[in-house]
């Protein structure tokens, strides 16, 4: 059985002892386990079913420990990092040999992230472990906001989870590569575009199909219910009799609120059993890139036709019966 609990001590002892667990950052909840011990992070790809080609990122508490884990740092990282870190952005750079290769799925590189939580960065200091951890999601899922969330994802397949709160993020730290001449936005997160180019100057975006994160599946925090994206959700009151839940960002003052509670929304709809979700996408500027990709690779697509979520929900029914 998975246990929430606050007992830090408790938690060290788990990682310490090569298992992982449930954590809090303020962006989404982890599942972390010791970066240096592989059978630990083996057990990071078993729990949440994640494919081995695609890398996990590692969490240091302070800046001066990227050192130890990346070579031939840019000085357009420190640059960043004095800005952004502890917060919601992570490297990728030149790994050095230390990180075992199950963490970076064979690359030559690793992503590195000091959170802004303080649970979480008190962990990291305490234990004196990096932390190896992606979201607390089974693979393909939404990302946990909550240690209730990844209750629901991971029960029985941890011993314990961190009760950390709410995350006060709720969507994941954007990922950056200095890999390459120009640095390169992988994932689009909380700190933008603009935020990042006005400390470094220009970015580019991955050329389509070429290089991109391994991650970065197509199909990603996927609900059970097909979720689509429609023009505008007034206008679809009814398709054919099916049941229709509204994922409906109008209620929010701005972006970051959206942010916030879009895993959550995402989350409770899914339980409402409707038949299907729609929603809208928000403004395609600041963060409502990092929004609206996630909306995209939740989705099914756009609402073109009945027909096509029809056969969805055929699909759906026969694979689960
Ligand atoms: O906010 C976050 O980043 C959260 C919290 C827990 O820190 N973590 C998170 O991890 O979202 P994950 O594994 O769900 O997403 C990390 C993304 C993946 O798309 C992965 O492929 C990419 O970062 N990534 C990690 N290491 C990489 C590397 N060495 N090269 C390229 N992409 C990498
Ligand atoms: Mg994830």
């Amino acid at each position: 059985m998975t246990k929430i609990i606050k007992d830090m001590d408790t938690i060290i002892r788990e990682l310490v002892n090569g298992n992982v667990a449930g954590l809090p950052t303020e962006t989404v909840y982890g599942l972390g386990a010791d970066a240096l011990n592989e059978n630990a992070v083996l057990k990071i790809y078993e729990t949440k079913d994640r494919p081995r080609f695609n890398p996990i990122i590692v969490h240091v508490s302070e800046v001066s420990d990227l050192e130890k884990y990346g070579d031939n740092i840019p000085d357009t990282v420190f640059r960043l990092a004095e800005r952004f870190s502890p917060g919601p952005i992570t490297y990728i750079l030149k790994k050095q040999n230390i990180i075992p290769d199950i963490v970076t799925a064979g690359n030559d590189s690793v992503g590195l992230r000091i959170p802004a939580h303080s649970l979480f960065r008190d962990l990291i200091r305490e234990s004196n472990l990096p932390i190896a951890a992606p979201s607390a999601n089974r693979a393909g899922k939404i990302s946990p906001t909550s240690a209730e969330d990844v209750l629901s994802e991971l029960d029985g397949r941890i011993n314990y989870i961190l009760d950390g709160g709410k995350c006060e993020i709720g969507i994941e730290s954007t990922v950056i590569s200095f890999l390459g001449e120009v640095p390169k936005i992988l994932r689009h997160g909380y700190v933008t575009k603009d935020d990042i180019e006005k400390v470094i100057g220009k970015t580019e975006e991955p050329e389509p199909g070429k290089f991109i994160s391994p991650g970065l599946l197509k199909s990603h925090y996927a609900p059970f219910t097909p979720l689509y994206i429609v023009k505008d959700v007034n206008e679809i009151d009814s398709l054919e009799g099916l049941k229709i839940g509204v994922l409906d960002f109008s209620i929010y003052s701005d972006l970051k609120e959206t942010a916030l509670n879009l895993f959550s929304d995402l989350r409770e709809l899914d339980k409402m059993k409707y038949d299907v979700i729609i929603a809208e996408k928000v403004i395609d500027k600041g963060l409502g890139t990092a929004i609206n990709d996630r909306l995209e690779r939740a989705s099914s697509g756009g609402l073109k036709d009945i027909n096509s979520v029809l056969l969805k929900k055929k699909n759906y029914s026969e694979k689960i019966n």
